[in-house]
């Protein structure tokens, strides 16, 4: 088999020993890729002004497959996650974290197989976040009919090729109903067109519980952005911990392999790091590239070396990091009790997105949410030009009309204005110019009807 270019992104913490174990064992199985080594990280700033170097998305988009090892994301501030960055720049719309039991290493559960599909661009990972004021910060959940169809479709393609038989959607749509609404309903839209595979849907607070209880019965879940985040930290404590739990980003034209796991600053060093989540990543890479002998011969190399208990401290061994990655290197060729069965996810999808489109029937204004500055709702003018003061919420609770709930009252208030006509934007524009200058608005939000049904949520209360 040719070998095939790989961008290599060893990253900070422990990613530069994880990648260096994955490297030597690829040399020792000769495997078919040549790595084309790129920077990314926290280590980067200094020398490039920025995490991710442009030379680095220009290697992943040339090669079209990367292998990344984890990168430091600063905590309530600094630059933005490298990861984010990559997933959104390229597109690479579903995470693919394929999470099964694995022989030789003890957990509490003995038959996990399921394999989480996590949208990859959207949610709350647009990072769109604004100081409202000083007391409130607001962040746009953003999700997309695209996005979330996009996901499902991978989901349900990949279970055809892989034989899985039941698709689950992850939601919070009781609360969330339109944003979590319309990734169910798009969930929904894209089950219709494959009928042989089951489908059904969870919210996510029982699939949380369910999954401690009884993670033998899901298959395939797909999941927003940020519960799949969680979930597959979840998944990966059930399989023996963040050591062992790989992923891949998939997108239309690039693919990047990463472990679930982060650049785990406590023990970066210190050659104490498990190498089997970036390995296993790896091994799904191979499957990807089609290289699925190399996949076989590696995978079996590392269950021989479990299987014989040579293990990483986090999985119960007393092995480091080089002596793990020795043993893997020497058991290349050898076959254990229990052998690959690809455990890793291999499936190539090309979602065609703009297909994905859904058609727009006529929407009418009916009103504004506009968000104001002020603990004094008496001050809001009751009607303005074409528009009447209807409901004030503050944090989503009603506070007008009515009596005001005995809560805590922050300085920005939804005040919706409504009205019986359909208006236009010059109405709205007339009604802003009209607002009294003295109470300080934040934003506002259109509110639409189609068909005569609302596209916006109502406060607690109303
Ligand atoms: P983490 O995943 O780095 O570490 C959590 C715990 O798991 C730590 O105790 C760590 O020692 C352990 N651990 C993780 N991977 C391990 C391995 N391969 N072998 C043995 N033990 C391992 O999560 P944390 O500490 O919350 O995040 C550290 C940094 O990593 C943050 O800056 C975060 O933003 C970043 N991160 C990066 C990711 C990526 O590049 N894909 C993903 C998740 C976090």
């Amino acid at each position: 088999m040719l070998k095939q270019t790989v961008t290599l992104i060893k990253g900070d913490g422990i990613g530069p020993e994880i990648a260096e174990a994955v490297k030597r064992i690829f040399e020792a199985a000769n495997a078919p890729v040549a790595w084309e080594e790129a920077d990314a990280g926290l280590y980067c700033i200094e020398k490039y002004g920025n995490g991710l170097p442009k030379e680095t998305l220009e290697s992943i988009t040339r090669n079209g497959i990367a292998l990344k090892s984890p990168t430091t994301t600063p905590i309530g501030g600094g630059h933005k996650s490298i990861n984010v960055t990559i997933r959104k720049t390229l597109e690479l719309f579903a995470n693919v974290r394929p999470c099964k039991t694995f022989p030789g290493i003890k957990t509490r559960y003995d038959n996990v197989d399921l394999i989480i599909v996590r949208e990859n661009v959207e949610d709350t990972y647009g990072g769109i976040e604004h100081q409202q004021t000083p007391e409130v910060a607001q962040c746009l959940r953003l999700i997309t009919s695209i996005g979330s169809r996009a996901a499902a479709r991978y989901a349900f393609e990949m279970a055809g090729i892989e034989g899985r038989k039941k698709i689950t959607c992850v939601h919070k749509a009781n609360i969330q109903k339109m944003t979590d609404g319309l990734f169910l309903r798009s969930f929904n839209d894209v089950a219709a067109n494959y009928p042989t595979i089951d489908n059904n849907d969870i919210l996510i607070d029982n699939l949380c519980m369910q999954l401690v209880i009884k993670p033998e019965q899901f298959d395939v879940l797909v999941l927003p952005n940020l519960f799949g985040d969680i979930v597959s930290d979840l998944c990966a404590g059930l399989i023996g911990g963040l050591g062992v739990a790989p992923g891949g980003n998939i997108g239309s034209d690039a693919a990047v392999f990463e472990a679930v796991h982060g650049s785990a600053p406590d023990i970066a060093g210190k050659n104490l790091a498990n190498p089997t989540a970036l390995l296993l990543s790896s091994i799904q890479m191979l499957r990807y590239m089609g290289a699925t002998a190399y996949a076989d011969l590696i995978e079996n190399a590392l269950t021989m070396t479990l299987e014989a208990g040579v293990k990483t401290r986090d999985i119960g061994g007393s092995s480091s990091t080089e002596e793990y990655t020795n043993a893997i290197c020497e058991n290349i060729g050898k076959l254990p009790s229990v052998l690959s069965d690809a455990v890793q996810t291999n499936s190539r999808v090309r979602i065609a997105r703009e297909q994905l489109r859904v058609e727009q029937s006529p929407w009418n204004i009916r009103g504004v949410d506009i968000f104001v500055k002020t603990t004094d709702i008496s001050l809001l003018p009751r009607t303005l030009g074409k528009l009447t003061l209807s409901m004030v919420s503050n944090r989503g609770t009603k506070i007008y009309p009515g009596e005001i709930p005995d809560i805590v009252i922050v300085d920005c208030q939804r005040c919706r204005y409504t009205s019986n006509e359909t208006l236009t934007n010059d109405d709205i524009l007339e009604f802003l110019n009209a607002f009294p200058t003295d109470l300080p608005w934040m934003h506002i939000e259109k509110l639409h009807e189609e068909n005569g049904v609302a596209l916006y949520s109502k406060a607690q209360g109303e």
